[in-house]
């Protein structure tokens, strides 16, 4: 059985001090959950002010990216042991707001994924395609893209520890949400492509998220999708009562 889990990806929000203020909050509201995983991407500014509130919690820290090399002349990038050296086990890689607006490609995301998975973190690729892609119906096609050449050179046992985020560009942001329906069809897309790329243990295991619009009222909905492992929550992510009440979802 997969895990549930629960992410907030606060973007380029939060001071230091906004930070510390809603991770308390959210530290509160997630106590005593056992059955799911809680994880917060805060700036990389915050990262060790998020885990140093969270060190007595199972609550995963994540970066919003990471660089594949440890060290080196890479002006505004984080290294893998950065990030793990302030508390961080995990980081969001490949989002679509990388893609658009600091264009990254599949070929530098799947360094950072290659990256991450060497230093021990904990990748969540995210794929997705635009409302042009889907009007035009290259959905699949382009996810699929996305995932097997993010996904190049790993191995099934980095899978173990690999998790999927499905973004639709088209949902984030814009109070537009993937009906239960589309979303649980491209989770099980992709699923099967796991299982094509790896094996069908492999891709029974993995954990794939939904974001784009998730909130309070439609998180039950999608939860409830055989292939719908989580979430991945940005603006109801800042908000402590709606993101303590995603992550409690039923
Ligand atoms: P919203 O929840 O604000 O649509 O953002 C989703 C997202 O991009 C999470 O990474």
């Amino acid at each position: 059985m997969r895990r549930p889990l629960l992410a907030g990806n606060w973007k380029m929000h939060t001071t230091v001090l906004d930070a510390y203020l809603l991770v308390a909050e959210i530290g509160k509201c997630s106590a005593g959950l056992k059955d799911r995983d809680v994880l917060l991407a805060p700036p990389y500014i915050a990262l060790h002010a998020v885990s140093s509130v969270l060190h007595d919690s199972d609550i995963i820290v994540a970066s919003q990216n990471v660089c594949w090399e440890e060290n080196g002349a890479f002006t505004g990038e984080i290294s893998p042991t950065m990030v793990k050296a302030v508390g961080g086990t995990a980081a969001i890689i490949g989002h679509s707001e990388r893609r658009q607006i600091f264009h990254e490609d599949d070929e530098m995301i799947n360094k950072r994924l290659r990256g991450a998975l060497k230093f021990g973190l904990m990748p969540i690729l995210c794929i997705g395609e635009t409302l042009e892609e889907r009007e035009g119906e290259n959905t699949f096609a382009i996810l699929e893209g996305q995932l097997r050449k993010g996904l190049a050179g790993a191995s099934s046992e980095d899978m173990g520890r690999t998790v999927i985020a499905y973004e639709p560009v088209w949902a984030i942001g814009t109070g537009k949400t993937a009906t239960k329906e589309q979303a649980q069809e491209v989770h099980a897309f992709i699923r099967k492509l796991l299982a094509e790329i790896f094996e069908k243990d492999i891709a029974d295991s993995v954990r794939i998220l939904y974001g784009g619009s998730v909130k309070p009222d439609n998180v039950d909905e999608l939860m409830a999708q055989p292939d719908i492992d989580g979430a991945l929550v940005g603006g109801a992510a800042l908000d402590a009562e709606s993101f303590c009440r995603i992550i409690n979802f039923t």
